[in-house]
């Protein structure tokens, strides 16, 4: 089946409806709209996630868009004159940026609110793979910003997604998938990609332009943008109002402020309740990463929490991506054991025991145990 096909009848195929690539059970889990990144299938990978083994997150369904007739609106009261189109081609011709970023869901690890801390929230429940990584090449906001005429009095830009409008479950029309950027994050190292990894986007992640916006929770890298309004006046929508910010009893009643950066996290590149032999060296892989500065060290717990060993880490750490790690370990006995890492960054950010709650279980950024089987 052809991919125009599969839109006209989604219900044909298994997993997720609406996405596009291929979701071997293998790599991933299901989550309604979404899939998520198995980690048993990151070791060996490199620094960066296949893009065939990127994560998904859809509000709705990948819209499958001609590049060719593709055209980026940019309006509004920010803008000297009136609004500037840009085509794929024209964007092409603009000096090319290219960075290395993590894209992460801000609900990853939701599911630890859950099972680790007795705490329901509703949404999907992400273990720790709502997250990739990926070599973005583009073309900077800011440059494409300063070409449409930004004045010095704009305050946000508002990029819109050209997939169908948002239902909510109590049938409330949210329109299209949009968030408002502050012009200072806008103007600072926001990309307008077009590939990932040395290809084109991918339909599912945003072909054939998205934002990408690094060390910010997922939701404001917007795919298949298609308009940006930038303003003088501040711009919102249901994104920075309803959705994404932090609700709850350590929150004002309208909430935090929108959520921006991510916290700081660290994964395992093992199943959980993996099975490992006793007796002799086993190589502990994971990865550690943080929406404010580089990682700067990761410790390693094989005991639940006792004894902290440091890990070796691969990379040089880099803000906005991940950096990857091992420790070897050489458990002798036979039984069940609780791993744990904990990352520290380079501003000092540290992964607690326990995340503070939110109602709707953003940003888990505790150490979450990660129980195997010797024998
Ligand atoms: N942009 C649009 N237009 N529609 C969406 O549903 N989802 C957002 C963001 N951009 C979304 C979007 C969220 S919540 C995340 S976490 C990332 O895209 C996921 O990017 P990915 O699917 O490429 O992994």
């Amino acid at each position: 089946m052809d991919e125009l096909e599969y839109h006209r009848c989604p219900q044909a195929r298994s997993g997720p409806p609406g996405i596009v690539k291929a979701l071997p059970a293998e790599w991933f889990v299901p989550h309604g709209t979404n899939a998520e990144m198995r980690w048993d299938t990151l070791p060996g990978a490199g620094p960066d996630t296949p893009v065939e083994r990127f994560f998904v997150r859809n509000h709705t369904s990948t819209p499958l868009i001609d590049p060719d007739g593709w055209r980026l609106r940019v309006f509004g009261s920010g803008l000297r004159g009136p609004a500037v189109e840009f085509g794929l081609a024209e964007l092409r011709r603009l000096p090319e940026t290219a960075l290395s970023a993590v894209i992460e869901c801000a609900g990853n690890g939701r599911r630890f609110y859950a099972t680790q801390q007795r705490q329901a929230v509703p949404g999907t429940p992400w273990e720790l793979g709502g997250i990739g990584a990926a070599r973005w090449r583009g073309v900077r906001l800011a440059e494409v910003l300063r070409r449409a005429g930004i004045v010095p009095g704009a305050v946000d830009v508002l990029p819109v997604g050209l997939d169908p409008e948002y239902l909510g479950e109590d049938g409330t029309n949210y329109g299209h998938v949009r968030r408002p950027l502050p012009v200072a994050k806008a103007m600072d190292d926001v990309l307008l990609a077009y590939e990932m990894n040395g290809g084109p986007l991918l339909p599912d992640h945003g072909a054939p332009v998205r934002l990408v916006v690094p060390g910010w929770a997922g939701i404001a890298s917007i795919k298949w943008v298609g308009s940006l309004e930038v303003s003088t006046e501040p711009l919102h929508s249901p994104w920075d109002t309803d959705f994404y910010r932090l609700f709850g009893p350590a929150h004002p009643p309208g909430g935090s402020a929108p959520l921006t950066c991510q916290v700081v996290k660290s994964a395992f590149e093992l199943a959980r309740g993996a099975v490992l032999e006793p007796g002799r060296r086993h190589r502990l892989y994971g990865r550690s990463w943080s929406g404010r500065a580089a990682v700067r060290q990761v410790r390693v717990s094989t005991d639940g929490g006792v004894l902290w060993h440091r890990a070796h880490l691969w990379d040089d750490p880099h803000p906005g991506t991940w950096t990857r790690w091992s420790f070897d370990w050489r458990p002798e006995r036979p039984g069940p054991y609780e791993l744990r890492a904990r990352a520290t960054d380079d501003l000092g950010g540290t992964q607690p025991d326990t995340a503070e709650f939110n109602r709707e279980g953003y940003l888990f950024g505790a150490v979450v145990g990660h129980p195997v089987r010797v024998g």
